[in-house]
Formats: structure tokens, sequence, C-alpha cells
């Protein structure tokens, strides 16, 4: 939740803090606001409600001084609605100073009240106007922006990322982390801080990562952190793998659709290196070596969203192959499930941005809980990875658009390697059995690039359904998650009432939701696959169109059998039935992408939500 970006350098800050302002708009954006230290020495601050297209507007109609310092915010609201007043940045010792926030401030209505009590006002409803006022008194009483935040981090609860400018200081920004990610891009004669790399790599593709619990001040040529009671840390610096043109449009009405045609590439480029001879290479897991991955006696996969579907599907492979149970667990729910944990159970975090609050906070549970802990994250230098014993990145470059589509297929690319990887090393599958799998995944990008070719007519359908209400979808075995998955995304995307369902459930209930034009998507498993779950599903279809549901068959190219029962069918190429969501799930992204389109809504920031979920 909401994006912060800080520069110090020889270039106009205001630029360098919109346009990282503009590639984390994804974190958050009902408000954003900027504060600039002018050359002329005075603190200038602009901030506004609504998308950051309001204060680039305001900006330029209305040019700030400008300067060689400054920091800027888009805001996911928290305390207090989304409003001008609300916006960050928050000021403090008289105007002189102005902090930005990211996280939750626990503890700040206590804070508050003392501070009310010795004559401090407050313009907001927010948590973060306190840590601006207190950031204030202590640099009034030292002089010094770093010893000030020392301080003030001290009396802090909850979560956060703060950073601050104060007039009497400049060419410095002083930043914090608790929990709430923070990162340094480091420059030649200029230096950067972004709640992610985004905020900066226009500029620069040097980065290094701030550890919890952190402080660090960047200056124009000189970057110092310390933790939290000032001893100064060792950093680790590291090349960011993309550059900024990867997180462009480049010419695609929205990043959502850009995303939908890199699918083929998110499976390819996390597959990329990790086949060899016909086995999965791993370079390096970290601590999870041979020994301690024969050891495992249970799995729990954790994760929110999307990315808890790609887990679904994850168990399903793992324990074909692997003959390990898994449990697949809301990062949420987990964490106060009290869950029995030892050191051979291995829990499986997934996270596209690996910052998810829910999911950092189970994982760190899990490890005090004595678990192993392997981390699936699409996010260098993010968090997640950090607090786990070995991460596999999927690759699936940065994603912007809110709702997550080719790093669900990125996901599921790397869990499936890492379950092959498994059953190798506890000889579960034979070397034989696990070529064929990988193979049958390194067929998957070039069947995903004839399914974005097969998917074209989409639009149409979605067209005429732009007035529906709700939609419901229907899945078995590995359908069911895909099914799930497509409901998610047109409630994000078109806020539509929709459902998934496991399609055995609906004789349970669900049916009795069926009424004439009712629209129905079901994912057909294979009629090759040696399950019986095939006929089931066709049975499935004539029952809810035997009561006038209206059904989008997402089944395999010459599926001759669900001809008669559906009226559309999209066509999906053959592969194994482990392999099918890979490509059954395209085609719902596309329709949840252009009926919001069709009902002319915005489809990379739905309302309400944010990519990076950073509050519990
Ligand atoms: C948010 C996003 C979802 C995403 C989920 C988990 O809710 O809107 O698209 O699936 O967070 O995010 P993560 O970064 O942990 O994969």
């Amino acid at each position: 939740m909401c994006g912060i970006v800080g520069y110090v350098g020889p270039n106009s800050s205001v630029a360098v803090l919109l346009g990282g302002l503009s590639r984390l708009q994804y974190r958050g954006y009902d408000s954003a606001g900027l504060a600039v230290l002018g050359s002329d020495g005075v603190l200038e601050t602009r901030k506004h409600a609504g998308k950051l297209k309001i204060l680039i507007d305001d900006v330029d109609a209305s040019p700030l001084v400008d300067g060689q310092t400054g920091i800027g915010h888009t805001r996911w609201a928290t305390h207090g609605g989304p409003t001008d007043g609300n916006a960050h940045p928050h000021l403090g010792d008289d105007g002189k100073l102005a902090l930005i926030h990211n996280g939750i401030i626990e503890n700040f209505a206590p804070l508050k009240q003392e501070l009310l009590d010795v004559g401090e006002t407050f313009t907001s409803e927010t948590d973060s106007e306190v840590a601006a006022v207190l950031v204030g008194r202590a640099f009034r009483e030292t002089g010094d922006l770093t010893l000030a935040m020392r301080q003030v981090v001290a009396r802090l609860e909850g979560a956060f990322t703060l950073l601050v400018v104060h007039q009497d200081r400049p060419g410095e920004v002083v930043g914090a982390r608790h929990i709430s990610p923070l990162v340094i891009g480091l420059g030649d004669g200029e230096n950067f801080l972004g709640s992610d790399v985004a905020a900066f790599v226009e500029h620069t593709r040097r980065a290094v990562e701030i550890g919890d619990d952190q402080i660090v001040t960047i200056r124009p040529d000189s970057v110092e952190v310390t933790d939290f009671a000032g001893a100064p840390v060792d950093t680790r610096e590291y090349e960011v793998a993309w550059d900024a043109s990867a997180s462009e449009k480049g010419g695609w009405s929205s990043f959502m659709r850009k995303e939908i045609s890199e699918e083929p590439d998110a499976v390819y480029n996390t597959l990329l290196g990790r086949v060899l001879d016909g086995a999965v290479a791993f370079p390096d897991l970290g601590g999870l070596d041979d020994s301690v991955l024969k050891s495992i006696d249970r799995i729990v996969i954790i994760a929110c969203g999307t990315a808890a579907y790609a887990g679904m599907l994850g168990k399903y492979a793992i324990e074909a192959w692997a003959r390990v149970p898994v449990e697949v667990a809301l990062s949420h729910e987990f964490r106060y499930s009290d869950p029995i944990l030892n050191e051979r159970t291995l829990v499986i975090s997934v996270s596209q941005s690996g910052e998810t609050m829910d999911t950092l906070m189970a994982v760190k549970f899990a490890k005090e809980g004595g678990a192993r802990g392997l981390s699936i994250c699409n996010t260098m230098g993010s968090s997640i990875p950090r607090e786990s014993d070995a991460v596999i990145y999927t690759h699936a470059g940065p994603e912007v658009a809110v709702a997550s589509t080719k790093a669900f297929v990125a996901q599921i690319t790397a869990l499936y390697l890492f379950g092959l990887h498994l059953a190798a090393v506890r000889g579960s599958l034979s070397a034989a059995e696990v070529s064929e799998n990988l193979t049958e995944l390194q067929a998957i990008p070039a069947k995903l690039a004839e399914v974005l070719v097969a998917s074209a007519g989409i639009g149409e359908l979605a067209g005429w359904m732009a007035d529906t209400r709700s939609v419901l979808f229907l899945g078995r075995h590995v359908g069911f998650p895909v099914a799930l998955e497509g409901a998610l995304k047109l409630k994000e995307l078109a806020y539509i009432h929709a459902e998934g369902f496991a399609a055995g459930e609906l004789k349970h209930g669900p049916i009795a939701l069926i009424e004439p034009g009712q629209i129905v998507f079901v994912i057909v498993p294979s009629p090759r696959d040696p399950s019986s779950l095939h006929p089931k599903v066709v049975s499935n279809i004539q029952e809810i169109r035997a009561r006038g549901a209206r059904v989008i068959a997402i089944a395999e190219k010459g599926d001759a059998a669900v001809l008669p029962f559906a009226d559309e069918v999209i066509p999906i190429p053959l592969a194994a039935p482990l392999f099918e969501p890979l490509l059954s799930v395209v085609p719902l992204h596309i329709f949840a992408l252009e009926l919001a389109t069709a009902k002319g809504l915005d489809v990379d920031q739905p309302r309400n939500l944010a990519k990076s979920v950073t509050v519990e």
C-alpha cells in the first residue's frame, strides 16, 4: 500500500518524484502529494485527493518551486478518507518538515493525545501526521534529522516506512522502515529511496536492500544505513533485473492488456535456465538442500488472492508428483489458526510483490515456529524472500496492473518446477517421468501464444454481456482454482457478482442460483483425461443448461462432447491434465478485462484495491 519516493541530487526533484510516483501508482491511487525543498531554501508541498493526474495537472498549471531534494507519495487510505487534507506529505516543525508514510501506526491515538495535551494541532485524521509532528519536535531539540527519526521510531508501534525532509537540511532525505518496504537506488551524484525499485529504475538499476528496523540517510554523494539504535549495518547492493521500459505500456491500451499478452513470456522466463538435460536445475536453493527436502513430511502453501489459487494448483501437482501432503492456507487465516509446525514442515509462500503484509507476517510466524521456508516471489529485494530459507524467483517481469495475470502463470510454473525437483530428490518420480513433465511445461509458452490468438473473439462476447449482474464459474480438480480465479478477476475489475464453484458441489446448493439467462463459464477437463472427470463435467453442463443457463465452455480443441450443450466454446490446445490451468485461465483473464473495458472501467486501477497490500 502507498508508494513512496525520495530524491537528492542535481536534477529537478519535481520531475524525478512525479516520474517515480507514476510508476508506483499501482500501490495506491486515491491521493498523491509532493514536498520539495526549493533552491530558495523553502519547503513547499502540494497534494490532492484522486489520481496522480490531478496532482500532475496542478503542478503543470502552477509549478512548484523546484529544487534538488524532495519526497513523493501515492496513497491507499487507511486512517482517514481520501481527501486533500489526509493526503501526504504531512507537516511538522511549523511547516518546515514534511513526512510521508506507508503502513499503519497502531498506537497513534495515545501519541496524538499526548501531542494535543502539549498544544500541538492537527489538520488531518491520519496516523501519519502524528509521526510528522513527533519528528518535527525531535528535530527542534536535536537539530539532527537522522537522530530525530531514531528517537521517534522507538516510540511507534505497527508497521511503517517513513521518509522526511526538513528545510534546514537541504540535500538530505531520511527514511526508516519497520516491516513495510523501502529500497535505496544508487546514482552518480544522486540517490533515491523507493517503496520498490519501480520508483527509481528509470534513473538507476543499482539498488540496496534496507533491512527491517533500519534507518537510512541519503545525500547526493553518500548513503548511511544504521539500525534503530544507531549502529551502522552492512548492506547488500544488487542490480535490478529489468529496466524502465519493461514497466511501461509500450503502446498497449492498459498495463493489464500488456501483461496478459506477456503470459507466454512469463512462463518461458520462469523456466529459463532451470531445465537441464531433462531435469530441474535450481542453481541455489539456499537452506533447502536435498537432505532437508528428503526430511520434509508436510507442506503448507500460504498466499493471498490470486497467488493463493496458484498455491491450490501447486498442491495438486506436488502431491501427485512428490507424494507429500500439501495444505493451502490463506496467509491471514494460517497465522491465527494455531498451526502445527516443526522442522519437517515446509511453508511455501507465494507472492508477486514479496510485500503482502498478511503473507510476510505468516512467513515470520512459521519461521518462529521452526518450519522451513521457501518463497516464490516476483520481486527481487522484497521482504518475504529475505525471511525465507530459499527463494525461487518467478521471472514474470514487473507487473503493474493491480489484478495479477502474468505473475499467476509464472507462480504456477515455479511451483510445478519445485514439485518436480522435490519428486526427483525424493525418488517418487523416475528421471524419465520428471523429464516428460518438464517437456509438457516447456511446451506451455507456445500453447499460451495460441490461446491468445484463439481468444480474439472474447471482446465481442464480453460486449453483449456488459449489463450482466452475475456470472458463475465451474471447474473440477485443477479446473476449480481456475474457476475461482475467473470469478475473482471479474469481481476485481468489472465489479460484478461472480462466484467460482467446484462443479461437483453444484447439486449441493449453487444450482439454486441458476435461472434462465444466467451466464456460467465451465472449465472442461480434457476428454483424454484418464479419470472420469470429463463426462461428469459434461453432465453438469447439461444440468445447468436444462435450467436455462447460458454456458460458455473452455474446452480442449476438438472436444466434440461439449459442442451440443455449450452456447459458446473457447478452445484451448491439448495439454496433460495438470498443465491445463496454465492455458484455461487466460481466456478468463481476457474476459474480465474486456467486460470491464465494455463497462468503461479502469482495468489497471480498480476501485478500492491496491496491488501491494502492505497492511494487515
Ligand atoms: C492484492 C492484489 C491481488 C494479489 C494479492 C496478493 O490483493 O490485488 O492481485 O493477488 O494482493 O499479492 P501478492 O503480491 O502477495 O502476490
